[in-house]
């Protein structure tokens, strides 16, 4: 276990650049690679990144396995707001990452029981090599919402408020983000061999810092980050690390 390594970058496109280096690094040391996926705003330059490099030979995503991070509950598998649709869009689609080597989370059915067997599939499989993340303006890794002990499994989760207000710039309104999800638990993901947080805008300053120089603990969950085994890289733009846009 060492100190989260903070690299901070001018700008968004920075942020990509440097997010698709840890990835790429990653890539080249294991190329069957198990990769935790995010959805969100803040990794999509990431991904165009990801995939602009393999159109030019210099990224192999051919032998990886990417992992869904989170998923919304009650949502019909066509629906337009689904992570997954997000997730295939961004990522699977644009590195050609297709049937088994896609692991997804489970949605229905014995959820308690499911989210225990993904888990130990999980393990089984050898845990995870990459977890690329975002931070949520609450602290939350994946949909782990505060408060969440470093150890919580996968499980169906309840969106708290502030969650369900930043989702809905995704999809228009608040009326239109899901109450419920799943999401990998903090203990899985703390177990990777290796994560990268990637933080963008002044709207995650005070949460960043919080994270990263606050008090470890349930009520900033990406707090733990600094309690993890992992290899922890957060990539951090200006914008966010000062809390105002660059002059
Ligand atoms: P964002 O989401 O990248 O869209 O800001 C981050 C998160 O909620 O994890």
């Amino acid at each position: 276990m060492g100190d989260p390594r903070i690299v901070t970058v001018p700008d968004a496109a920075a942020l990509a650049e440097a997010g698709a280096d840890v990835v790429a690094a990653t890539i080249a040391a294991a190329p069957a690679a198990s990769v935790v996926v995010a959805t969100g705003t803040t990794p999509m330059g990431l991904y165009e990144e990801l995939a602009a490099r393999r159109r030019s030979g210099l990224v192999d995503t051919d032998a990886i396995t990417a992992i869904q991070l989170d998923e919304y509950l009650g949502l019909a598998p066509d629906d337009r707001r689904t992570l997954f649709g997000w997730m295939r869009r961004s990522f699977l689609h644009p590195l050609a990452i297709e049937g088994p080597r896609v692991l997804r989370l489970p949605l229905d059915g014995d959820l308690p029981a499911a989210c225990a067997a993904f888990d130990r599939a999980l393990e089984a499989r050898g845990g995870i090599d990459l977890a690329i993340l975002g931070l949520g303006t609450n602290g939350h890794l994946g949909f782990n919402e505060p408060p969440t002990e470093r150890w919580a499994p996968t499980r169906a989760v309840t969106l708290t408020d502030a969650t369900i207000r930043a989702n809905a710039r995704y999809w228009g309104k608040i009326a239109d983000v899901p109450s419920r999800a799943v999401t990998i638990g903090l203990g899985p993901l703390l177990s990777a061999r290796a994560i990268l947080l990637v933080v963008s805008g002044a709207a995650k300053h005070a949460i960043v810092r919080a994270a990263l120089e606050g008090p470890v603990g349930p009520e900033v969950p990406a707090s733990f980050l600094r309690e993890s085994g992992a290899e922890v890289t957060v990539v951090v733009d200006h914008a966010a690390w000062e809390g105002e846009e660059p002059t």
